[in-house]
């Protein structure tokens, strides 16, 4: 912290301008550089809660938005939700029979923090693991992918698998990201199917 971003400033933004979390200036940074949501897309938001991405998403598209979180996130007009885990393939199916088609796959979920730095880089990059794995059984071809990672062990090993499935792949580590933290989003665009 200590950076323009410290919690307090851009808490207290995000609160004035009507967002859940701070979040939400993650993914506007993400798509005003890479343009990854299209105006009719549907998007599917993993790890929704408490729902600021749903948020940004639904100004973006005119599609339809789906979240899914472990947590209930609380209403948003025109967002649906389901309350499971995105490692469920039921779950997956769920959505492709909801949605039909998904264009765009987006992924901020992040597990509990045990404190253990080796074991929750562990459980971080697994759980990215399962995010490209639901892309990848639901996305429609040519569809985009957000999905949050970090830094570290398996981190290479994880980069190199999205880029066998999507056309062109890149990291950002966003302004909104606190000083220090390893965090980066990976873009993967234009699945290959
Ligand atoms: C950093 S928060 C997401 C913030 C969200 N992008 C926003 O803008 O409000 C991470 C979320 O990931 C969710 N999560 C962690 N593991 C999950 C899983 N296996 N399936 C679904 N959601 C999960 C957590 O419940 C938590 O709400």
């Amino acid at each position: 912290m200590g950076s323009q971003w410290g919690h307090d400033k851009v808490y207290q933004k995000a609160k004035s301008e009507g967002y859940r979390s701070r979040a939400a200036y993650k993914l506007q940074e993400i798509q005003r550089r890479f343009h990854v949501i299209r105006s009719s897309d549907n998007v599917v938001d993993l790890g929704a809660a408490p729902g600021s991405w749903l948020q940004v998403v639904r100004t973006l598209t005119d599609g339809r938005v789906l979240g899914i979180d472990l947590s209930p996130v609380p209403p948003i007009a025109g967002v649906e939700t389901i309350a499971g885990d995105l490692a469920d393939t039921a779950v997956q199916e769920q959505v492709k029979t909801l949605l039909g088609v998904v264009n765009v796959i987006i992924c901020d979920a992040a597990p509990r923090l045990s404190g253990h730095k080796s074991y929750d880089q562990a459980r971080a990059i697994a759980l990215g693991e399962e995010a490209l794995r639901f892309a990848c059984n639901t996305l429609k071809p040519g569809g985009n992918f957000v999905v949050k990672s970090f830094q570290g062990t398996d981190f290479s090993e994880f980069y190199s698998a999205t880029k066998r499935h999507f056309h062109s792949v890149k990291t950002c580590v966003t302004q909104a990201t606190r000083k220090g933290s390893t965090e980066l989003y990976i873009i993967g665009k234009n699945f290959v199917g």
